[in-house]
């Protein structure tokens, strides 16, 4: 018999990658700091303490004062080694800098530079592509034979491609790109990161920024009328942006726009093997589409935490923040609040209303979300109508992450038209 867990283990789970790995084991820890301690304060071996936000109504509060809740310097959790490290790289003036990472004035200059792209029209001369990019991905489970990885062989390729094609990288670039995102992402997971030690990890990201570097002389040089060119073209008070600033922009774009969505195509299609009921309803009526888009994106929930810092003593649900003091949001723990989901453990493709956090709020919104629910649906609408059946061929794995996950590994038995 499993024992209780207490509040303290449930904090420290937070903070453990592992715990992402094991769904149930991480919403029991969630729930129970939902209930018993909403505003809590973790200490945990090797990370520098912060409070964790587990209550939807607080995540947006917190994300609402964009002027009392920084972004800067404490975006994400890491161990207070890589924190460390990041704090000399700001000094010497070779941090990464990426939008989320900034705070007004410069985040609303910087975030302008790049939403024109993410605007209804440019999605719409996407769709196209899109769509061709699904019809391509779903024709490959075909020539797969019955039977993939649906994570390895489908899911993560998609969306990177999709993104790439935005930015206007060259179609032999995209499997190095698709190694350097998960090395980056997956820098807690044994499977998939580069190495042991904060350096290697490290080392990624540098590799991104060697190849961005190039990429900005290129399209400074001629420009090729794609986001890259308005990156790498763009003007800050009359003058580019740096090297570092620039090449941040791309590995925000290129990354953002990557896992998440892949890791919410293949949750939302082990949600739709685990509940039967659910994929028949959806198939029987495509209307719901954009609901069970939601709703996948809901269940899912890839980005685990962002983090801010309180730029003065505040409070939170009566809880005292001292000025210089970190918060977690938990998406995932607002995305099951009791409060604002009716039922929230059941998945329900026809779910509305459906408030979900998991793409943040207030001024640091995704920018890719309209795209990310187009690139979800396209491949909904082209797989469910071919799919005569699905079901598990062997055992689901979740990455081990505090940031950004999903499923790593999705083996599905099926017959496809
Ligand atoms: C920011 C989630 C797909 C680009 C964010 C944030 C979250 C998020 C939680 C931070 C919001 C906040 O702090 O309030 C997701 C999810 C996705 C997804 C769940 C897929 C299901 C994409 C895609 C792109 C993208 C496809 C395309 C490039 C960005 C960018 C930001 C961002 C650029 C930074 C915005 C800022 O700080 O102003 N996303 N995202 N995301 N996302 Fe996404």
């Amino acid at each position: 018999m499993s024992r209780t867990l207490t509040v303290h283990e449930a904090g420290l789970a937070v903070a453990d990658p592992r715990a992402y790995a094991d769904e149930e084991r991480l919403h029991d820890a969630l729930s129970l700091l939902r209930r018993e301690s909403p505003v809590h304060r973790v200490e945990a071996p090797g990370y520098n303490p912060f409070w964790v936000i587990t209550k939807h109504a607080d995540v947006m509060e917190v994300e609402r004062d964009n002027k009392l809740f920084l972004s800067a310097p404490r975006t994400l959790l890491s161990t207070a080694e890589v924190d460390e490290l990041q704090r000399q790289q700001r000094e010497q003036g070779m941090e990464l800098r990426t939008l989320v990472h900034m705070d007004d004035p410069q985040h609303r200059v910087v975030r302008a530079i790049g939403a024109d792209w993410f605007r209804p029209k440019a999605m719409r001369a996407m769709q196209e592509r899109i769509d061709e990019l699904a019809r391509q991905y779903v024709d490959r489970m075909v020539e797969l034979g019955g039977e993939c990885d649906f994570v390895r062989q489908v899911a993560v390729h998609y969306p990177l491609y999709v993104i790439l094609s935005l930015l206007g990288l060259p179609e032999s670039d995209f499997p190095r790109m698709l190694k350097l995102t998960q090395e980056l992402f997956g820098g807690q997971d044994e499977e998939l990161r580069r190495g042991e030690s904060a350096q290697e990890q490290m080392a990624a990201l540098f590799d991104f920024f060697d190849y961005f570097n190039a990429l900005t002389t290129a399209r400074r040089r001629e420009p090729t009328g794609d986001l890259a060119s308005a990156i790498a073209n763009a003007r800050v008070d009359g003058e580019p942006l740096s090297d570092v600033d620039t090449a941040s922009y791309y590995v925000i774009i290129a990354t953002a726009g990557h896992d998440t969505t892949s890791a919410t195509i293949a949750g939302g299609l082990h949600a739709l093997i685990e509940n039967p009921d659910q994929l028949r309803r959806l198939k029987d009526d495509p209307s719901l589409l954009p609901l069970a888009t939601d709703e996948m994106i809901r269940w899912v929930t890839p980005v685990k935490e962002f983090m801010r810092t309180a730029s003065a003593d505040t409070e939170i649900r009566g809880v005292p923040i001292a000025e210089g003091e970190a918060v977690l949001l938990s998406y995932p723990s607002a995305n099951r609040d009791e409060d604002v989901f009716t039922d929230p453990f059941r998945f329900d493709v026809g779910r509305d209303p459906n408030k979900h956090l998991a793409f943040g709020f207030g001024v640091h919104y995704c920018l890719g979300a309209a795209l990310a629910r187009m690139e979800i649906q396209a491949l909904y609408r082209e797989l469910l109508p071919r799919l005569d059946s699905i079901e598990l061929a062997g055992t689901p794995r979740w990455t081990a992450t505090t940031f950004v996950g999903g499923l790593k590994h999705l083996p599905v038995r099926y017959t496809l038209g």
